[in-house]
């Protein structure tokens, strides 16, 4: 966490943000009236513009049209709307792939993608690479000083990777750098197995279909250039932009929010956090599965926050109903929309944005839900988005203050690649599930934890949960952690392989001497058994045949005499406790680590969240995902209704109040 918090990430908007993505270009100049009207009316001061309007303002090579995006600035300015203008540069035109067919994107079977939708373009191709920098250069050009902008948008949502001869050339080369020579990669990747030595740079290829597994090294390796690669075009973007337009915000909308884990946003973050960068991410439910959304829009908001480094960021995209991609069409609960979007503001995010403004006539997301639905404004819909956006109003004051937390959760990025490589002991043990599940297990138990990655200052917080850390190369900064008095939990199949994903002589590698414990073997547990241990829990999917070195055993598995499931040592003025299998039920190892929820007393699904200004001012989110009233135990002003809040006072079933603190 940094220390120089940057309290005020979009300065030119007025209070909390508002708004979604904008579209004009959908539709007709009387419909771009009834929009600013109806915008006023859902008190939205935010759109983000040009997204995917290429082929408007560049129709053919070397042809550049500004008049619309001119007309939409303008009338957004006469609205005054903000723009959150983006560089439109995901969606490269058909007459661009025509022209450069070397820019569509390869699979790993080596069939090239036909144009027809977004996001074709390989990230490595030159033509592509030096057509955004021209295209963000322009916009920055002449937009700069346009009064309507508020801030800039690179692309969106990166994730595109391609296997083609180009990307295989940059992935040489990114390896020369890291790697040095090829004796360091025939090293990092093991090739003496199965006869796969390099000897000439020329022989590396990205992980196209093989007969059987690549090493997997090559696999993380890819992941991690792939993930920079995309982080190369977004610096690009970024810094043509910031020669013409030095002042003003610059982001992207990221998925830190939990399903696509294919950027190393930690790696991203000092590019998109700081002095006029801002972390935005998009986040959409996933309708059924273990997580209940509340805990599913928590996790989003707390990864974001994690990344942000503490600071405030923003929700760039969500959906006010269905997602149509999602696994077919779906409908929030009436409320849910606006209980989501309260508990992003509540976890960091300085306003709510949404996917899109106006539903679209046409087009493959024609039936995605907007804060404008099709229905019209006589609808649930817009009745919730109007009634959002009156309560950000009432609220505004929260921008720029943080959010506190004293727990975290470690999520890193290579871990969760390497643990989901081919030639697993178990296709079960990869890591973002189950870091998704202890998540889950602290919402439930009123505990605010920040994910951030491992490397980062952990000296703020009480408690460190790392339930599933494959990959450590050595357990320096963690130690220091608890040697300093933080108590850290240690999940099983952690600290298993280096940065190569080399297996480390003595299991549990990298963290035998931190937890004390020596693992002799791995037992996986099939889907669906459960395992009993001698205190009355249970654990699932994975145990290790495990033994004390320097630690005390608390737990032992009851069918197995000799191996033990759950250990604490004490180091310092800290404790490191370890577990051999993953706990069915995580709340009994709260229990055990002294671990009280945020707002003691506080029954599961009554949500809150404090947030508070450098200067003292503090504010109590609570939000109640229950079916009975519950009282907040909060003293001041709930700043929804402007009536006085005391802890005695309930919440009714679906309601929420932020209630400023005396
Ligand atoms: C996002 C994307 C938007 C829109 C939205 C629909 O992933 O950035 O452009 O497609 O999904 O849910």
């Amino acid at each position: 966490m940094r220390t120089n918090r940057n309290a005020d990430i979009i300065p030119q908007v007025d209070g909390l943000a508002y708004g979604g993505d904008y579209n004009p270009e959908q539709w007709d100049r009387d419909t771009w009236d009834e929009d600013l009207r109806l915008m006023h009316e859902a008190g939205v001061n935010l759109v983000s513009v040009n997204i995917f309007a290429w082929a408007g303002i560049n129709p053919a090579p070397d042809v550049w049209d500004f008049t619309r995006l001119d007309a939409v600035m303008d009338h957004l300015h006469s609205g005054g709307i903000r723009a959150d203008l983006a560089t439109a540069t995901a969606s490269p035109p058909p007459w661009f792939s025509q022209r450069h067919p070397e820019t569509l994107p390869v699979d790993a079977e080596g069939h090239r993608l036909h144009y027809g939708a977004r996001a074709e373009y390989c990230p490595n191709a030159p033509a592509y690479q030096a057509a955004v920098v021209e295209m963000a250069s322009r916009l920055a050009e002449r937009y700069a000083d346009h009064p309507a902008l508020a801030m800039w948008h690179v692309g969106n949502e990166y994730y595109r990777s391609c296997y083609c001869d180009a990307s295989a050339t940059a992935f040489q080369t990114w390896l020369q750098d890291r790697h040095g020579d090829l004796d360091g990669l025939n090293h990092a990747w093991g090739t003496t197995f199965w006869s796969q030595t390099y000897t000439d740079w020329t022989q590396v290829l990205p992980p196209r279909q093989c007969a059987e597994t690549p090493a997997p090294g090559l696999i993380l390796d890819w992941r991690r250039f792939c993930s920079d690669a995309l982080l190369k075009l977004f610096r690009s973007e970024a810094q043509a932009i910031e020669q013409h337009s030095p002042d003003k915000p610059i982001t992207t909308n990221l998925m830190v929010s939990g399903d696509f884990a294919v950027l190393d946003y930690h790696r991203w973050g000092p590019h998109v956090t700081g002095p006029n960068r801002l972390v935005a991410t998009d986040h959409y439910l996933i309708p059924d599965g273990p997580i209940p959304w509340p805990a599913q829009v928590a996790f989003g908001a707390d990864a974001s926050r994690g990344l942000a480094g503490g600071d405030p960021w923003l929700l760039m995209e969500q959906a006010s109903n269905s997602s149509a991609w999602r696994r077919g069409y779906f409908a929030k609960k009436p409320g849910d929309q606006l209980r989501h979007s309260l508990s992003y503001v509540a976890r960091g995010s300085e306003g709510a944005m949404f996917f899109q403004w106006r539903a679209s006539r046409y087009g493959a997301e024609r039936y995605h839900s907007a804060m404008l639905p099709h229905g019209g404004t006589d609808s649930r819909v817009w009745r919730e988005i109007t009634a959002f956006g009156a309560q950000l109003k009432r609220i505004a004051e929260v921008k720029g203050s943080a959010v506190e937390s004293r727990a975290a959760i470690l999520l890193d990025f290579e871990s969760v690649w390497a643990s989901d490589t081919p030639g697993q002991p178990s296709a079960d043990m990869g890591a973002y599930p189950e870091l998704r599940r202890w998540h889950s297990a602290l919402w439930h138990r009123g505990v605010t934890a920040d994910l951030v990655d491992p490397s980062w200052d952990l000296d703020r917080y009480a408690y460190v949960f790392a339930p599933s850390l494959y990959l450590l190369d050595d357990d320096a900064h963690l130690r220091a952690y608890v040697e300093q008095g933080g108590t850290l939990v240690v999940g099983p199949y952690s600290g298993v392989v280096d940065r190569n994903d080399h297996v480390h002589p003595g299991l549990p590698g990298a963290l035998r001497d931190l937890i004390g414990v020596r693992v002799e073997e791995f037992v996986p547990v099939p889907k669906g058994d459960k395992v009993a241990l001698d205190d009355g829990t249970e654990g699932q999917t994975w145990t290790e045949v495990a033994h004390a070195l320097d630690a005390e055993v608390v737990a032992s598995f009851a069918d197995y005499p000799g191996t033990a499931a759950v250990f604490r040592r004490s180091l310092g003025r800290g404790e490191v406790w370890y577990l051999s299998t993953r706990p069915v039920d995580l709340d009994p190892l709260f229990e055990r680590i002294g671990l009280a929820p945020d707002f003691p007393g506080v029954p599961t699904g009554l949500e809150l969240v404090r947030r508070k200004h450098e200067d003292g001012r503090s504010y109590v989110f609570a939000i109640n995902h229950t079916d009975d009233p519950h009282p907040v135990p909060a003293t001041g002003t709930d700043l929804l209704t402007g009536t006085a809040w005391t802890p005695d006072r309930d919440l009714d079933p679906g309601e929420a109040a932020v209630i400023s603190e005396r």
